[in-house]
């Protein structure tokens, strides 16, 4: 259910009142299960076949009894050993989280007190400013720069050292301009600002690259979290499964606000059926940077202004107006994501990568509803 305006507060016990100011986080997400969706940046093809598997397998018992964790965080560690990054992790630096989401607002409810600032990007992902604003906290985004939305290095680096704020949230690659900043700089600013704790959202980097973890020492830079989650390459959104990697010290001060079964048995049982099938999760990101390839030839052919980067989603600034395409679009059972109301990307529609099939798809559709209209 979504409440379009709040309802009126009744007489009585008050929330904080940080809380009665805030606007949460909503996003469309009701009714989308028979439509292409091309809105969140999902995995568009579903999970592993050993994921499906391992959850059928689930024994009616283990219903009833609190989730297990033992093993999951090794198996991440596992599992990034196996992708190449050899910097050495202990199951006490691996925090677990009910999907990244959970994670972002463990770390604001452990480390944002009321008047600190978290300092970010504009525009980005959506769900750091709620988080910043519950805790009565300020924001500082600085906006990315030009119309390739570089990233606003020399700015940042000044307020950073002037302001010292304490919580400095980068998203690498950014959703939803896909800009990438490099590992180094990253840990420049955990170095330069070692009273800010500094939070790399990587929920993308599996596309595209640029993971800080292969140069992290989380002994040097204790204040450097980084968050990485199975929704989007793996195919678990549904089951809500992240992970906070850092210093063992700031992983637990995190988990100190969480519950203590926040993660599910399920989420446990498929995070590590899907850790265990890495070869799955390549194939996946092979697809998609072969879709990505393919629509970019299509959009340079088509003259649109079009913007694409890290991660598997992209920019296009249709010729007819952005709500109104997306609403056509939706009409066609094709869903994608007005940026309109974002800064920076009036008249922008973000649409995910999926595969080259369903891009094709979404070409043919969005050909015909916006290609033929006049500017
Ligand atoms: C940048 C970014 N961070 C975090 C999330 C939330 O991820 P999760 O599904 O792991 O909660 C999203 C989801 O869209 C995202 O785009």
């Amino acid at each position: 259910m979504e409440f379009k305006n709040s309802p009126p507060m009744p007489e009585g016990a008050n929330p904080r009142i940080e809380v009665q100011e805030m606007q949460a986080y909503k996003a469309p997400l009701e009714g989308r299960r028979n439509s292409l969706r091309l809105d969140f940046n999902e995995n568009t093809i579903g999970p592993s076949p050993r994921v499906v598997e391992a959850l059928q397998k689930v024994p009616a018992n283990h219903i009833s009894i609190y989730p297990e964790y033992n093993g999951l965080r090794e198996a991440v560690i596992t599992n990034l050993h196996s992708k190449g990054i050899s910097i050495p992790l202990n199951p006490m630096q691996i925090g677990l989280f009910n999907g990244v989401d959970a994670a972002i607002n463990a770390i604001f409810h452990a480390y944002g007190d009321r008047g600190n600032q978290l300092m970010t990007t504009t525009p980005t992902f959506g769900y750091y400013t709620p988080c910043a604003h519950m805790q009565g906290m300020k924001v500082h985004a600085i906006p990315y720069e030009g119309l390739n939305f570089t990233f606003p290095i020399k700015k940042l680096t000044t307020h950073l050292l002037e302001q010292q704020p304490k919580l400095l949230v980068i998203c690498n690659p950014n959703n939803p301009t896909g800009t990438r900043l490099q590992a180094q700089k990253i840990l420049d600013f955990a170095t330069m600002s070692p009273e800010t704790l500094v939070v790399v959202d990587e929920l993308y980097e599996a596309f595209t690259g640029d993971s800080v973890l292969p140069k992290a020492d989380f002994d040097k830079t204790p204040n450097l979290v980084v968050l990485q989650s199975l929704s989007k390459t793996a195919g678990l959104a549904g089951l809500r499964i992240g992970f906070a990697i850092g210093n063992k010290w700031t992983i637990d001060t995190i988990n100190r606000v969480t519950g203590p079964y926040d993660v599910n048995s399920f989420a446990v049982t498929a995070a590590r059926a899907a850790l265990q099938d890495q070869a799955y999760i390549d194939g996946y990101i092979k697809e998609v940077l072969r879709a990505r390839k393919w629509i970019i030839t299509q959009l340079t052919k088509s003259g649109l202004r079009h913007h694409v980067d890290g991660g598997n989603y992209l920019l296009i600034w249709p010729n007819g107006n952005s709500s109104q395409v997306e609403a056509s679009l939706r009409l066609s059972g094709i869903l994608v994501r007005d940026m309109g109301e974002k800064p920076l990307l009036k008249g922008a529609l973000r649409v995910s990568i999926g595969t080259t099939d369903q891009m094709k798809q979404f070409w043919t559709v969005f050909s015909k509803i916006d290609l033929s209209q006049d500017d």
